[in-house]
């Protein structure tokens, strides 16, 4: 279990959920790992439990000089970074004639920008150092096709899948392989804020839209975020140095593409 042994990685959004779940499997197969979150309380909490092979490390994904900081404080703790995740995301659900500006502007700040971003800066770190390094994007099955009342977030995600494809082409010149992966539904503290916008918007009980979307995934049930952990630790090792620009579900069988 040591297929990432001597590796560095910094994990964006890994305080919680998904994000943490990668963290610890990363640090299972031998790397060391960042905790780079927004919450940088919770962070150090999930460093802690982690052990000694993770850091926590404060970032917005917003914001360059935050990226710029944590880029550099992951640097400076394990010498170089060798993978990153860009996990940190937010959900948003509306009807179209209530989408508020605001909001949308936030949730592609962040889930946009933020991942776009961040991956420059440390492809930029890779380059510089000459890292046959690996960036692993988080899309969704959300970012596949639209729906109803998630117009926002869905666009996000699709544009992260356009993404991963732009900079998988440019930077396989150096080296370095982006890819992505899109999750369909998974249980967590995410999905219970999602549950609740559709609780608002369909008049549902809380909990009714979980069960719903569980029961409809082919396999049987929602997935959980070591679901997920075999496909981003295959995606950052030798195995995949062959695979460029792609985004693969990991999700029960809700979609094929
Ligand atoms: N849970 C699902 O059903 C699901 C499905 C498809 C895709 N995804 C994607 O997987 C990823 C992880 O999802 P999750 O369910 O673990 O989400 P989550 O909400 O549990 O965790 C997101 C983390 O990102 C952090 N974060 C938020 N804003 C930030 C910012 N500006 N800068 C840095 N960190 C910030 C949060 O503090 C949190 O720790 C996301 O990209 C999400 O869109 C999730």
């Amino acid at each position: 279990m040591t297929r990432l042994s001597g590796k560095s990685a910094l994990i964006t959004g890994s305080a919680r959920g998904i994000g943490r779940a990668f963290a610890e499997a990363y640090v299972r197969e031998g790397a060391r790992v960042a905790i780079a979150d927004i919450d940088i309380a919770r962070a150090r909490d999930t460093a802690a439990e982690i052990g000694e092979a993770a850091i926590a490390v404060e970032l917005d994904v917003t914001k360059q000089e935050s990226i710029d900081a944590a880029v550099a404080e992951t640097v400076a703790a394990f010498g170089q970074i060798d993978i990153l995740i860009n996990n940190a995301a937010i959900f948003s659900a509306a009807p179209i004639v209530e989408i508020d500006r605001a909001d949308y502007s936030r949730v592609f700040d962040i889930n946009v920008a933020g991942t776009l971003f961040t991956l420059q800066a440390v492809a930029r770190h890779m380059i510089e150092r000459g890292i046959k390094g690996r960036i692993i994007n988080m899309a969704s099955q959300a970012g596949r096709r639209g729906e109803s009342l998630v117009a926002t977030y869905c666009a996000t995600k699709a544009a992260v899948i356009s993404l991963t494809q732009s900079a998988g082409l440019n930077l396989i010149a150096h080296g370095i392989n982006v890819n992505a992966i899109a999750p369909g539904v998974v249980d967590g503290e995410h999905w219970d804020g999602v549950d609740a916008f559709f609780a608002k918007y369909e008049g549902k009980a809380p909990g009714q839209k979980k069960r719903e979307v569980g029961e409809a995934v082919p396999y049987g049930r929602m997935g959980r975020a070591e679901d997920l952990t075999g496909m981003a630790v295959f995606l950052a090792s030798d195995e995949a140095e062959y695979i460029v620009a792609q985004c693969y579900n990991v999700d029960g069988g809700q979609w094929m593409s």
